[in-house]
């Protein structure tokens, strides 16, 4: 018997994807920790949260671009007596333009949270998660399906996503570890005001709200499956890429990202006043 009690870990959990994951895991039962930057948004929620679930969620404020956030959000939930369970790798963000164009060193910054803070969180407490029969669910995308001219560092971000954590889903598999990448379509969050996306909001056909995205990953994780792509329009997207030649795919995505405020010439169109 462990003397730590199992605790969900979820990040970036202040907002969008991430807060609606931290609802849909205390809703469940689960003892939730939730993890970013903003300690104000964290509160609340867990308030709110404290009042209609089961446990309070635990507030860690910590910025995952430090290389050393995961040792102290480890060092936190030691001294509350919790160990992960699940952990739920959200935290991320996007940038839109050329990546010629766009600051060299907010690029490498995404990949940090994107790949590296994902990469360490994923593996960390793996014997914990062995041993509490929890899981792991990686935030992906669609775009981790493709090339991404006018995001490219972002879609190559969340193609390391998508591989690793398909990979790690079938090495922890005869563990009775569940591991799931979960890869939305377009969502209207503050990811969009974050990358610099200007544009319409994208149709129905492949949008899905931050709560419908977080019921699927959090069924899906609870029913072993590897991939969850909410929406047939979204599964289209991902496999249809496959049967087309690559440079049918890349044009379609610059056209798609061009249509989102990129000029021709790969600088950024100017948002009307
Ligand atoms: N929205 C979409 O269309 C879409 C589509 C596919 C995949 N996704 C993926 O879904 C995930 C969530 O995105 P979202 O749409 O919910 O975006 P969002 O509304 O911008 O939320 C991002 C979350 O990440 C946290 N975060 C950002 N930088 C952080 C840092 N340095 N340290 C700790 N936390 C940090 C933010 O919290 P703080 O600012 O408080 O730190 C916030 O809670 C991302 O991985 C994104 O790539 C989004």
């Amino acid at each position: 018997m462990s003397i730590f009690k199992p605790v969900t870990v979820v990040t970036g959990a202040s907002a969008g994807i991430g807060e609606a994951l931290a609802r849909v895991f205390a809703r469940n039962g689960h003892e939730v920790a939730l993890v970013a930057r903003r300690e104000k948004e964290m509160i609340l929620l867990s308030n709110e949260l404290a009042a209609a679930c089961k446990h309070k969620p635990h507030v860690i404020v910590a910025d995952l671009l430090r290389t050393d956030a995961p040792a102290r959000i480890a060092h936190e939930l030691l001294g509350r007596g919790l160990e992960p369970a699940f952990v739920i790798n959200n935290a991320g963000f996007g940038l839109h333009g050329h990546a010629a164009e766009l600051d060299r060193a907010e690029q490498i910054a995404m990949l940090d949270l994107n790949v590296r803070a994902l990469t360490d969180l994923s593996l960390r407490w793996i014997d914990g998660i062995v041993k509490h029969k929890g899981g792991i669910l990686n935030v992906a995308s669609v775009a981790g399906f493709l090339p991404g001219p006018g995001m490219a560092v972002y879609y190559a971000s969340k193609s390391y996503v998508l591989s690793f954590t398909e990979a790690l889903a079938r090495e922890l598999e005869p563990k009775g570890v569940r591991v799931t990448a979960l890869c939305p379509g377009p969502v209207q969050t503050e990811f969009q005001t974050r990358a610099g996306i200007s544009g319409k909001p994208t149709g129905r056909l492949l949008a899905r709200t931050a709560e419908e995205v977080a019921q699927a990953g959090y069924d899906g994780l609870m029913a072993g499956k590897r991939l969850v792509i909410p929406g047939f329009g979204n599964r289209v997207v991902s496999f249809l890429p496959r049967l087309l030649p690559r440079g049918m795919v890349l044009r379609s995505i610059e056209r798609y990202q061009r249509g989102r405020g990129i000029r021709p010439d790969g600088w950024k169109r100017r948002p009307k006043p």
